[in-house]
């Protein structure tokens, strides 16, 4: 959850942390702080609380000069988001210094022990013992490297940490122990630099060497040499990683969520590029089986969490539907502390956005230990589930600024669309003509999102002033759209901070509806399908209990104006693309709200943009 940054090289550290650490705000910001080591060998260090701003205003005002430093983006696991608490944290010689990402799960019985040999602490937080550790074993003869090393093996948790020595101005070591986010070496022109994540690296180089959990890496200027926890050297390759051609500016959008919700026609475009064929019926997804390992498959079970989980439940019923193979979708952090049957004959799809998400990695771990085949549908080439995975479908959506997933949303369940495609053509339960036909809608889904994004003109904004002061929303949908009352729900709460539930429409009369009443407000997912009518039974049981429904329609159903107190519209679409183009109004409505409660919309309180700790 939390963004580690570090430099080691010819060039001052302090600005390039500083942008490295704003470029990894979106994985905690509720403090920040930089550690650079000077030309005379003192170790600085800059800390606040609250957004990486602050931090700025503090290095700016007290700068640090020196070419070796290491950076930190804090979410709060121990201790409260302060100065005090957060990283880097010194040992008590004011010599070592540590940034860390993960729990340290032994942290009391390290502590007690190093209290005992006369260490004092100044801040309540696991990560301050590291330093502590590290230290004692330097004080009995051990090289920095070397102690470094053997306190990682005394950690208990998932773990990446970077350190510095003040003696050492030329070494930088880092480490991994589990999967408490990722590390990666990037290889620069002018020095090397380590980073969570590749997006930090990008603008400095696009040749880097990813931590594998149970490595360790000392780095100086001009090389790096890596080894396992064990102290076995490694061969660890350098990869080279794709430049993201969306850029991450606002684009004239007062917040990042807004443009990543405006911006799904295209990025729709951008996973479906390439892969709808020319061949009737046919789509061109490239997975690591056989057509005869297809085939006998028996189960596909889709695992995520948050808004990922959401688009698993979309999966399974799409999966289903076409390539007939059971198929479910599973909470990531559930899965992996059950006991799940799973063989070779079982798809595992796991869903990450990031592909970082701690539980949905150790969930794959689990799966490949049980026999399954795996593939992740992930935004982030180059990510732990991308490498982790036999196979992946990137879902090409750019970078997702905006802490609230959105476009990711979309693009992983038309990824999902094309899976069940091609499962089911190989495995023949779809025929040509209706794959065919299914294609061709499917190219015509960036342009009904367009429509979806435009069809209710400024609605969004008069609903949010109307229904502002509700403290509790209702999301209920059927069949393909419970997740998305789902997903409505979790935008909403998410953002605006206000209670909301989302559920199976048929679910409320089983309980929830006690909760109907003229202060909560009821979306109701409703276009023209299957189970329209169904929906209406629905709608009056609410407005029979005085419930004020806003109804979501497809555009053209004239009776609904009648049935709801308010209508927010969607274009036709084919039953199975419904999903993607009701998420849309869910989506500005929870913004909106939010927006005119004047929260930060694209940093909520307490959340991350990946979570890499259980
Ligand atoms: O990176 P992932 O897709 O694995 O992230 C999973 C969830 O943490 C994420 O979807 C979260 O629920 C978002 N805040 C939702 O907007």
């Amino acid at each position: 959850m939390c963004g580690i940054f570090g430099y080691l090289g010819y060039q001052e550290a302090q600005p390039l942390i500083i942008d490295g650490l704003t470029s990894l705000a979106y994985r905690g910001y509720d403090s920040a702080g930089i550690a650079v080591l000077s030309r005379g060998g003192a170790l600085g260090v800059r800390k606040a609380a609250g957004k990486i701003d602050n931090l700025i205003e503090a290095a700016t005002k007290s700068p640090l000069s020196g070419r070796l430093g290491i950076g930190h983006t804090r979410w709060a696991t121990h201790g409260e988001p302060s100065e005090v608490n957060a990283h880097p944290h010194l040992d008590g010689t004011g010599s070592i210094v540590v940034v860390h990402n993960g729990i340290l799960e032994n942290y009391g019985e390290l502590k007690a022990r190093l209290i005992a040999n006369g260490h004092v602490f100044s801040s309540v937080t696991d990560t301050e013992v590291i330093p502590h550790l590290i230290q004692e074993f330097v004080a009995e003869g051990l090289s920095f490297a070397e102690a470094v090393r053997i306190a990682a093996g005394q950690l208990r948790g998932a773990h990446a940490i970077a350190c510095l020595h003040a003696d050492h101005p030329e070494e930088m070591v880092t480490f991994r122990v589990g999967n408490a986010g990722g590390v990666a070496i990037g290889h620069g022109q002018g020095g090397m630099f380590i980073a969570s994540d590749m997006p930090a690296l990008t603008p400095h180089t696009t040749s880097v060497t990813p931590l594998e959990p149970g490595e360790l890496a000392i780095i100086t200027p001009e090389r790096y040499d890596v080894m396992t926890l064990d102290g076995k050297s490694v061969d660890a390759n350098r990869v080279t990683i794709a430049v993201n051609a969306t850029s991450a500016a606002k684009g004239g959008y007062k917040h990042f969520m807004l443009k990543e919700v405006m911006e799904q026609p295209e990025v729709a475009m951008s996973v479906l590029r390439g892969r709808l064929s020319f061949e009737p019926g046919e789509v061109a997804l490239d997975l690591p089986f056989t057509d005869q390992e297809i085939k006998d498959l028996n189960r596909v079970i889709f695992i995520g969490m948050g808004t990922s989980s959401h688009a698993c439940q979309i999966g399974a019923q799409v999966i289903e539907r076409l390539a007939r193979i059971a198929a479910s979708a599973e909470n990531s952090a559930e899965f992996r502390y059950r006991d799940p049957v799973v063989d070779k004959h079982t798809l595992v799809v796991a869903v990450a956005q990031s592909g970082e998400t701690a539980d949905t990695l150790e969930a794959m771990d689990r799966a490949h230990r049980s026999g399954a085949r795996t593939i992740t549908i992930t935004n982030t080439e180059g990510s732990q589930a991308y490498r982790r995975a036999e196979g992946a479908i990137l879902i090409h959506a750019g970078q997702e600024v905006g802490v609230a997933s959105s476009k990711t949303f979309v693009n992983s369940i038309i990824a999902m669309q094309l899976l069940a495609i091609r499962l089911a053509r190989t495995r023949g339960t779809l025929s040509t003509a209706a794959a065919t036909e299914y294609i061709e809608a499917l190219s015509h889904l960036p342009a009904l999102l367009g429509e979806a994004l435009n069809i209710n003109g400024n609605s969004f904004q008069r609903l949010a002033v109307k229904y502002a002061r509700s403290r509790r929303f209702l999301f209920i949908g059927r069949g393909l759209l419970e997740p998305i009352a789902r997903e409505g729900a979790l935008k909403l709460k998410e953002i605006s901070y206000i209670h909301a539930e989302g559920m199976s429409a048929a679910e409320l009369k089983h309980g929830p509806i006690a909760l109907v009443d003229r202060e909560t407000p009821v979306i109701a997912l409703a276009p023209l399908n299957d189970l329209y009518e169904k929906m209406l039974s629905n709608i009056a049981q609410v407005r029979a209990r005085d419930g004020q429904v806003i109804g979501i329609t497809s555009v053209g159903n004239h009776e609904f104006t009648g049935l709801v107190d308010d209508v927010l519209l969607i274009p036709e679409a084919p039953l199975l693309l419904e999903p993607m183009v009701a998420t849309i109004p869910v989506q500005l409505l929870a913004y909106h709200l939010a927006d005119l409660l004047g929260n930060d919309v694209d940093q909520p309180r307490n959340l991350a943009k990946s979570v890499v700790v259980e």
